[in-house]
């Protein structure tokens, strides 16, 4: 089959990782029989350069017109003394709000290979972990209602936690249809000791969870969930929470991985459309030395094939290839701490292709 992906290398190490991960897709259609068509366009500090603003809307045409988008990371220090909203940053919020990318999946796996690099003590990883975080991404207090004004205490500030139901039942049914393919638990994360938010994010999720019989469902309080993420991982499979829980417990999470290069994520609207990228920035500190690792887009990119396009096999080749290069020992810098073989970002590329 013929499949469209929209291509926004982006800033720093973005195209360096992005090249590597569509030569794993090229591999995949060769072993497959698909056709992988890709449109390279430009956004963020690249996008700056070339035409004044950060997210030009033949990106968001090209992108719209596609059946995924596939990005490597913006920004830099080049851009950085620019004002907030002229920054290559907002060409991610643009790029959310323009293709209505409502859920982000954020899976947090420790690879047995790398299990030394994780900073839990060895008896709670051992066998590994495998958990996604599912984030809300266009709603709650990044998006609500903001402000300053005058109060008895003088100037202040404030930002609206908001939720509708039907923005919660539709990250929830996002949340439910994963457990469905996975383990089939659910844990819902929330304040709903003293947020009203919260509790109709509770009651929503709960309706929710009746067409899923076959589902386990939890709630958690988020303080508690950040605990517990540290305490007793293995109890989560797929977590789903709000924009600004989600933010800080998938970072919270990332941190069992090992290294920010090995952490793909996906963001999806309806439909299965979905945009996929590595978790991590652009990492101008070690641009253009042949130094990223490009596990983490590679791995988004297997998200890619699993989630929008429906290739499991496909999803699954690609995992095992990264696993075996792992298990033979080789490490891009950042996973060197505990030593290895080293390679660089282009002979990652190579070993993942050859396994
Ligand atoms: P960063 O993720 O770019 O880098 C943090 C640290 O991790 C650096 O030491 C970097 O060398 C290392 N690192 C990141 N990715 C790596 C990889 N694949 N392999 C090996 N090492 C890796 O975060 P930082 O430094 O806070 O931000 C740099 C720029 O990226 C900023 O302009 C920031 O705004 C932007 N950014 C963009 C994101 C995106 O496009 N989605 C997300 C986060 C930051
Ligand atoms: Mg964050």
């Amino acid at each position: 089959m013929n499949y469209k992906i929209a291509v926004v290398p982006g800033d720093g190490i973005g195209p360096e990782v992005t090249t590597q991960a569509l030569r794993v897709l090229d591999r995949i259609g060769e072993k497959y029989n698909h056709h992988f068509e890709y449109t390279k366009v430009l956004a963020g500090g690249a996008a700056i350069d070339a035409t004044g603003g950060c997210l030009p809307r033949e990106t968001v045409e090209v992108c719209k017109a596609s059946d995924a988008v596939m990005l490597g990371a913006v920004g830099g220090w080049k851009w950085d003394t620019l004002p907030g909203d002229e920054r290559p940053e907002r060409a991610l919020l643009g790029l959310r709000k323009e293709l209505g990318l409502f859920a982000n999946l954020r899976p947090a796996i420790l690879f047995d290979e790398l299990s030394q690099a994780c900073p839990l003590k060895p008896e709670i990883t051992a066998g590994g972990l495998d958990i996604v975080v599912v984030r809300e991404l266009t709603g709650g207090i990044y998006f609500g209602e903001k402000g300053v004004k005058d109060t008895d205490l003088g100037p202040a500030a404030y930002d609206v936690e908001q939720y509708a139901e039907e923005e919660v039942r539709r990250i929830a049914i996002v949340a439910f249809d994963m457990a469905m393919k996975r383990n089939k638990k659910v844990t819902s994360v929330d304040k709903a000791n003293v947020l009203e938010s919260s509790r109709l994010w509770r009651r929503v999720v709960a309706e929710v969870a009746k067409d899923y019989p076959d589902v386990e469902l939890n709630n958690l309080y988020v303080d508690n969930a950040a605990m517990q993420m540290i305490l007793n991982p293995k109890q989560f499979d797929v977590i789903v929470t709000s924009n600004i829980f989600g933010d800080i417990l998938s970072d919270e999470a990332s941190q069992i991985t090992g290294s920010i290069g090995m952490l793909p994520s996906a963001s999806l609207a309806k439909g299965n459309f979905g945009m996929y990228e590595p978790v991590h920035g652009s990492a101008p500190d070690i641009a253009g030395q042949d130094k990223a690792n490009p596990m983490a887009t590679i791995l988004s990119a297997a998200m890619m094939l699993r989630y929008t396009f429906g290739l499991s096999d496909e999803a699954n080749d690609i995992e095992a290839a990264v696993k075996k290069v792992l298990a033979d020992g080789y490490r891009t810098p950042d996973l060197m701490a505990n030593g290895g073989k080293q390679m660089g970002t282009q002979e990652a590329g190579d070993r993942i292709l050859a396994a």
